[in-house]
């Protein structure tokens, strides 16, 4: 065997061990490359004597034709195990259970917030917003809360300096002032927000949720609050039939003053709201004081109305069933996966209206 066929036969071998593109390529160079072995011997060529150079060339070529097929063969050969592996590695196991994706929940106050907007909506009332930083003013003050009332006192209130005009709102009713002082008579707004109070158990926490209703106009009597107090506790608890008590109460801000309770039974260890002879406080509210409205420079003569502040937690508590208030703020997402909505899940009643 000459010469040439040794190495032939010596590459040929190397690149039937060859497992993989890389090591093929540099095998290509090998033999092809600038300084390949394929390449040094055709460049000697030219000093042969013309009568052994044919002879040469076609060994030469010879070898050229059979390297260069080997390694396309090879080349399809590694290209098709790839193939081969991918497939296997990339099967798809169709008897593994499916991935399962969360959408996130709404929390219960921010559906109630979202039901009780719709229903005051249908009613005409719009919607304020205010600062949850107060100024003890628009707290208090305006709100014709005298400045020793037990309500000021630091054990309700957190105050934010030391000269005590700075504070977390207590309630959403400095709203009312705000708007009032921004705009003129009539107004009709409601008022949903957070509110804070030094005060923790099953049923306070010490930020909590509230919702201001404001109704002033002409001849806006006490026949008008309780109209539409009625109106909206029916709606929100979707009951033709409720037992609501107006008890009288006292409100700073307010003249004569009311506390409205709803009645509720607990049957089979659930809640009923509507029947039965037990009464739950939900709200309270009142005619606006005249010095409220004499504040806020409205003539007490042309205008009056009502107002009303709602737990709004409390609501949600009632309506769906959750007993601990706290849980609502410890952000437990198990808790929320259990008690929060969908977020297309709109309760049948207000369907079709545009939210
Ligand atoms: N602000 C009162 C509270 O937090 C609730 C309230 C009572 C609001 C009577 C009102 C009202 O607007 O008229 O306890």
């Amino acid at each position: 065997m000459s010469k040439l066929d040794n190495r032939k036969t010596e590459y040929i071998s190397k690149i039937e061990k060859i497992k993989n593109p890389l090591d093929l390529d540099n095998i290509k160079t090998e033999i092809f490359g600038k300084n390949g072995f394929l390449t040094l011997e055709f460049k000697k060529l030219g000093n042969l004597p013309a009568e052994e150079k044919k002879a040469i060339a076609l060994q030469l070529n010879k070898a050229k034709e059979d390297l260069t097929n080997f390694i396309n063969k090879k080349t399809l050969d590694l290209s098709n195990k790839e193939i081969d592996q991918k497939l296997k590695n990339e099967k798809i196991d169709i008897t593994l259970p499916g991935r399962t994706y969360f959408t996130g929940k709404i929390h219960p106050v921010s559906q109630v917030i979202d039901e009780v907007t719709s229903i005051f909506a249908e009613i005409g009332f719009s919607v304020e917003e205010g600062p949850d930083v107060e100024s003890e003013y628009y707290n208090f003050s305006a709100l014709n809360t005298p400045e020793n009332h037990p309500a000021r006192d630091m054990q309700d209130t957190f105050y934010l300096n030391h000269s005590k005009d700075l504070l977390l709102r207590t309630h959403t009713s400095p709203v009312q002032i705000r708007t009032m002082l921004k705009s003129k008579p009539p107004f009709k707004i409601i008022v949903p927000g957070r509110t804070y109070r030094c005060d923790s158990d099953q049923t306070h926490s010490p930020m909590f949720h509230q919702l201001e209703g404001l109704h002033i106009d002409e001849n806006v009597n006490m026949g008008h609050l309780k109209g539409c107090l009625y109106y909206f506790v029916k709606k929100f608890f979707e009951i033709e039939k409720v037992k609501i008590r107006f008890r009288p109460s006292h409100f700073p801000f307010t003249e004569p003053s009311a506390e409205v309770d709803i009645g509720y039974k607990i049957k089979n260890g659930q809640i009923k709201i509507g029947e039965g002879d037990k009464w739950l406080e939900i709200l309270g509210c009142g005619m606006v004081h005249p010095n409220v409205l004499k504040n806020v420079k409205v003539n007490t003569k042309q205008y009056q109305g009502y107002a009303f502040g709602v737990g709004l937690d409390r609501l949600a508590m009632l309506k769906y069933g959750i007993n601990d208030l706290r849980a609502f703020f410890e952000s437990d997402i198990r808790w929320l996966e259990f008690y929060g909505f969908d977020p297309l899940d709109v309760p049948t009643n207000y369907r079709g209206l545009s939210r």
